[in-house]
This record gives C-alpha cells, sequence and structure tokens, in this order.
C-alpha cells in the first residue's frame, strides 16, 4: 500500500541485500519511520515490542530472524537457538511458529554453506505468498460487500472492526481490511467504524492510518461503542482479522473481539472473520480452553501515549497511581457466533467441516 505516493511493504530486505527493514509501528501515527534489524536478537526485540506486529507480519519478521541468525553461523546450533529464541516471542499467534517450521524446514537439510541463502529464498517467498494471500483474502471477502451493497444501493455499507488487521498487520493488502480496500477500489461506498482498540490502540493508530491514507472513510469509535451502534442499525457487517484459528472454527483475536461478536449476535449482524492458512492450528478443537493468551505488561493498561497540542510525544499515566492492571492481549470467539470465515481459498462455515471444504488436503 502506499504512503506518501510511496509503495510500502511492512518488510523488506535493506540496501546491502542482507539486513532487514521494517516500519516502526510503535510510533504510527504521529512519525513514520523505518528500523533496520541485522541479528536475530534485533528481530526477537522488534517482535515482543511490538515495533511490528500483527500476526502474519510477526510470522514474516521471525522468518528474517532465522536468515539473520543462519547468516551469522548456520549450525545447527545456531538455527536452533534462533528457531527457539523467536518462537518464545509472542505466545497466541501461530503464523509465528508456522513461518519458523516452514524456514526450518527448508534449510535444516541443506548443508552449512547453502543454509544462509536457502534461508532468505525462503523468507522472501513466504512474503511474496502473504501478499497474494491477503490479496485472495480481499477477492473473496470483496463479494460479500457487494452482496450486502446491492441490497441498500446509493448508501454506504457500514463496516464494523476491530484492532489492526490492515496491510501493517501482515506483508501487504491486510487480512479484514483487504475485502475493505477492494469494495472502495471498486466504487462501492463504504464506511468503517474503526475501534480505537484499548489498550494499544491499534484501531485508532493504526487501522485509522491506513484507511486515511487510503481515502476511505472512517469514524473511530471507543471499543464500547459497539453494541449501541449495533443496536441502531449503523452497522451491516463486522469484518475482523485472527492471530489463532482452531479445525473447529473458534478464533483468537484482539482482546474485545469477543464481545463484539456477541453483539453482532444479538442484534442480527453478520459477524465474518479473515484469515489465511497460516492462522489455522490444525491440533485445536477448543479455542477457549487450549489457544494461549498473551498477557502483557500492566503498563500498557495505565499508560498511554499521544501526540500534544504543541507536536510532543508524552506518555501519561492514566490510572490511579498503584492500583495494578491485568492486560490480557487476546480473547477467543466461538464459532458459533462466526457468519464465515473469509480465507484466501474463499468463504466457508466456522466449522470443520467449512474448513476441511476448502482445505481437504488436511482430511
Ligand atoms: O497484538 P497485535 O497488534 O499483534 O494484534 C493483532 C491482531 O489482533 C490482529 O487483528 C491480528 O493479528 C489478526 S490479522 C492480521
Amino acid at each position: 500500500m502506499k504512503i506518501d505516493g510511496t509503495h510500502y511493504r511492512t518488510i523488506w530486505l535493506a540496501g546491502d541485500g542482507w539486513a532487514v527493514e521494517v516500519i516502526d509501528q510503535t510510533k504510527l501515527p504521529h512519525e513514520f519511520s523505518t528500523v533496520r534489524l541485522e541479528t536475530a536478537n534485533d528481530c526477537a526485540r522488534a517482535i515482543k515490542d511490538m515495533t511490528v506486529r500483527g500476526a502474519p507480519l510477526i510470522g514474516a519478521t521471525a522468518a528474517y530472524g532465522l536468515c539473520l541468525a543462519l547468516r551469522a553461523d548456520p549450525s545447527d546450533a545456531s538455527l536452533d537457538a534462533a528457531y527457539e529464541m523467536l518462537a518464545a516471542t509472542r505466545p497466541t499467534a501461530v503464523n509465528l511458529k508456522h513461518a519458523l517450521d516452514e524456514m526450518r524446514a527448508a534449510v535444516a537439510p541443506l548443508g552449512t554453506q547453502a543454509r544462509a541463502e536457502a534461508a532468505y529464498a525462503c523468507a522472501a517467498a513466504l512474503c511474496d505468498a502473504d501478499v497474494e494471500i491477503c490479496r485472495m483474502i480481499g477477492v473473496h471477502g470483496l463479494s460479500i460487500i457487494r452482496g450486502i451493497a446491492e441490497a441498500k444501493p446509493g448508501q454506504p455499507v457500514n463496516i464494523l472492526t476491530h484492532c489492526n488487521a490492515g496491510w501493517l498487520a501482515c506483508v501487504d493488502w491486510g487480512t479484514a481490511l483487504a475485502p475493505i480496500y477492494m469494495a472502495h477500489d471498486a466504487g462501492i461506498p463504504v464506511h468503517v467504524w474503526v475501534d480505537e482498540t484499548r489498550p494499544r490502540n491499534q484501531g485508532a493508530a493504526l487501522t485509522a492510518f491506513e484507511l486515511g491514507g487510503h481515502g476511505v472513510p472512517h469514524t473511530i469509535v471507543a471499543d464500547n461503542a459497539g453494541g449501541h451502534l449495533m443496536q441502531h442499525g449503523l452497522v451491516d457487517m463486522c469484518i475482523t482479522g485472527t492471530d489463532r484459528t482452531t479445525a473447529t472454527g473458534d478464533v483468537a483475536n484482539k482482546i474485545g473481539t469477543y464481545l463484539k461478536a456477541l453483539a453482532a449476535d444479538a442484534s442480527d449482524i453478520p459477524f465474518y472473520v479473515a484469515l489465511p492458512h497460516t492462522t489455522i492450528d490444525w491440533s485445536l478443537t477448543d479455542g477457549v480452553a487450549q489457544i494461549p493468551i498473551e498477557e502483557r505488561a500492566a503498563r500498557e493498561i495505565t499508560h498511554m501515549t499521544g501526540r500534544t497540542d504543541k507536536g510532543e510525544i508524552v506518555t501519561v499515566e492514566i490510572s490511579a497511581p498503584g492500583s495494578p492492571a491485568a492486560n490480557y492481549g487476546f480473547d477467543v470467539t466461538p464459532a458459533r457466533y462466526i457468519t464465515g470465515l473469509v480465507t484466501e481459498r474463499g468463504v466457508c462455515a466456522a466449522s470443520r467441516e467449512g474448513l476441511l471444504g476448502l482445505y481437504p488436503e488436511r482430511n
């Protein structure tokens, strides 16, 4: 996608051909800057501190982390140590493990001299595949939006989304936002309700930044506004991303997604979840019981960072000093609240049968 007329992916190789550059998402929307990653440790830190975030981008960054580790030392010990360190960075998004497994399978059988070059080729292929997968999610999701638009000619389709599941969360295009970009580009009038998505405000900071950059009409709302909007007929559909999807169609996504799904169910509003196959954990059958939910630092709840009227970026404490805070990063939306899963292979029911219909090789 473009920033000020220049096309960017979220991750790319630096001009020297070996270091990795990423957009520093902790600085957005107030400052656009990039960070150079030179070691596997740099990649692990970038994932942990959320310089990069979003399930597919975490996977891509980990893949390049392995490249950097093997460039420095292509031994088995180096491969194993980097794999373990990168896999431990964030627990919920399964794309991380998926990317690392694919990388390891590609390089482990090779002699040490051949590993680094093969790793870079594999990481580049993973990134290119992610772009194409997200584009196809957009194509399939577009038909849902088009269907709703045809039922209300001349009026915008109001879409509610949570967190950031746009191009910043992936390599390009995004998951939940890809259909929205395609609908907008196709001339379908869309308007997006952007949940601010406390505590880190990925909606207000990142989704709004992306949509604004592409010219998509949108409005930021407090996380608690969704139920009200739905009760009053102001939402035609919801679409979110997911960080891990069970084989039975439960999804883990940014904390608060579940409450939106409950409200949508109560108001009979379709609730879609967009995902690449790399988000599916085929080994799980019960999301609530089995998906590990990340708990992050309390400071993300008790403090907020923003820009003052004078243009300074400051962090302030917003809670009663000394009060403890619990910071759950994700929640699980059970499959029964999900109208459909939008994948690169098409739209299916959120169920084992639905997913196997699209991915029969998993049967
Ligand atoms: O904690 P984050 O910002 O990495 O969480 C990201 C999300 O929850 C996204 O919605 C998600 O990764 C799904 S799709 C790109």
